[in-house]
């Protein structure tokens, strides 16, 4: 795995500010004792063979896909995270990458967004995030995003993300309200599924 900082990162003032604040025992802990994988169980609800966790942070998600049977990649642009994950999956792949510009190389069924990441990414970068994480995903693979709308500090708008999801060629297939596919009434917090345009329907992941 590689933990180097990435050069020329571009990150952002309020993902700065998170780095600043977080204390990175509490932040563990927290998932420790509250080891809720809504996150997880919608991702292997789709039945991927293959997840790359996009702003993986400590591992969360990856890990836990993994434990029940999924390749997962995790990709973070911090070092001091992945190293946390790697001590407790040293058999994952962790990437030290920006998702802006990252380039790993393969694709995978399905490309998850999960924690707001893209509340923690420049604002004028998020288009090249959804993108980057578009060129990730193999025929009919899935990107899968969860943010708030209500991140006084570092709001993203729902129409700029279908637009950048439009804009990289995926296609909207279902939006919910929760992890758990809550049905979304325009509330404060939205899951959106895309495909990646021109699957093909054999596919099982279609
Ligand atoms: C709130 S954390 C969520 C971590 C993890 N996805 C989870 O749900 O537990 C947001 C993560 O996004 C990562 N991140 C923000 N901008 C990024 C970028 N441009 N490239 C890679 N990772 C980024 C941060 O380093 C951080 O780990």
């Amino acid at each position: 795995m590689t933990t180097d900082p990435v050069p020329g990162a571009h990150v952002s003032p309020q993902w700065a500010a998170w780095r600043r604040s977080v204390d990175l025992d509490e932040y563990e802990a927290r998932f420790v004792h509250d080891a809720a994988h809504g996150e997880a169980d919608l991702v292997a609800s789709l039945h991927p063979r293959s997840v790359l966790d996009a702003g993986c942070g400590t591992g969360r998600v990856a890990i836990e896909l993994d434990r029940r049977g999924i390749e997962a990649v995790g990709v973070d642009l911090d070092g001091d995270l992945l190293a946390l994950a790697a001590r407790k999956a040293p058999q994952l792949r962790w990437e030290c990458t920006d998702l802006a510009s990252m380039d790993l190389g393969r694709t995978f069924d399905v490309v998850v967004l999960a924690g707001n990441v893209l509340l923690f990414c420049r604002d004028d970068r998020r288009s090249d995030v959804v993108a980057r994480c578009a060129a990730h995903l193999g025929p009919g693979g899935l990107l899968v995003a969860g943010f708030s709308l209500r991140m006084a500090e570092s709001s993203i708008r729902l129409d700029e993300y279908d637009a950048a999801a439009t804009a990289a060629g995926l296609v909207m297939v279902e939006r919910w309200a929760t992890w758990e596919r809550d049905v979304y009434v325009g509330g404060g917090y939205v899951v959106s599924l895309h495909r990646r345009a021109g699957h093909d329907a054999s596919d099982p992941l279609a």
